[in-house]
């Protein structure tokens, strides 16, 4: 059996279809964007995504800023990214979603010292990514982006302390640039990362 499924989910040359396999293999990091502004429909229906989310014991740790407003999303890039990444190409993205965690779940905080596992971050990743395969399907643009100061994201959307910025991802229309891009991103083989039982 060929494991190394390196081209698994590939959509047939010239299609663009919407299974899951296909909108996997079809998600690219972008990192330029038209100003376009993105349909609120479509963000509702990102959204509704990420909502339907499972998480560990149904907590539902996620919340969502949703920034449009020109002059936060500047103070996001200039005041919330961490420096050493040039990220400015974010400025331009119409819409930042800054992904937080809601720390108060005391179940969590159990569950993690007995299990050793930090179920919130994890729910907040699948939501996450939910959030960006609905906007993939929907022919958006989207990219994560870890490398922030929480702190001053939180300060910006005006978040209390409960809350905790983890991540912002961005989303837009793909500049032309962006739109023949390949999902070229190394990945591990299937033989590198999964030992069968
Ligand atoms: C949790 C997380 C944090 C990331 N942070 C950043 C970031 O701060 N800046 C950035 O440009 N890309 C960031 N990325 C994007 C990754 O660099 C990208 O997903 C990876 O290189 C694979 O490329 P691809 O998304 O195009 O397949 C992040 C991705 C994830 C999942």
């Amino acid at each position: 059996m060929d494991r190394t499924a390196e081209n698994a989910g590939d959509p047939a040359p010239g299609r663009t279809g919407t299974s899951v396999a296909e909108v996997v293999a079809r998600r690219v990091s972008c990192r330029a964007y038209k100003t376009d502004p993105v349909p609120e429909a479509h963000l509702l229906q990102i959204l509704e995504a990420a909502r339907l989310a499972p998480s560990a014991c149904n907590q539902q740790p996620w919340r969502f800023a949703v920034v449009r407003e020109p002059g936060l999303r500047r103070r996001i890039v200039e005041e919330g990214f961490l420096p050493g990444i040039k990220m400015t190409w974010a400025i331009d993205a119409p819409v930042h979603v800054v992904v937080g965690m809601e720390t108060s779940f005391l179940t969590h905080s159990l569950g993690a010292s007995v299990s050793g596992v930090d179920y919130p971050w994890v729910d907040i990743g699948i939501a996450g990514e939910h959030l960006v395969l609905a906007a993939t399907e929907l022919g958006l643009g989207t990219c994560w982006i870890g490398w922030i100061k929480p702190k001053a994201i939180a300060r910006i959307v005006d978040w209390p302390r409960s809350m905790k910025p983890v991540v912002v991802i961005t989303v837009g229309y793909p500049s032309e640039a962006e739109l023949g891009k390949l999902p070229t991103s190394r990945r591990k083989a299937l033989d590198e990362i999964v030992r069968w039982f």
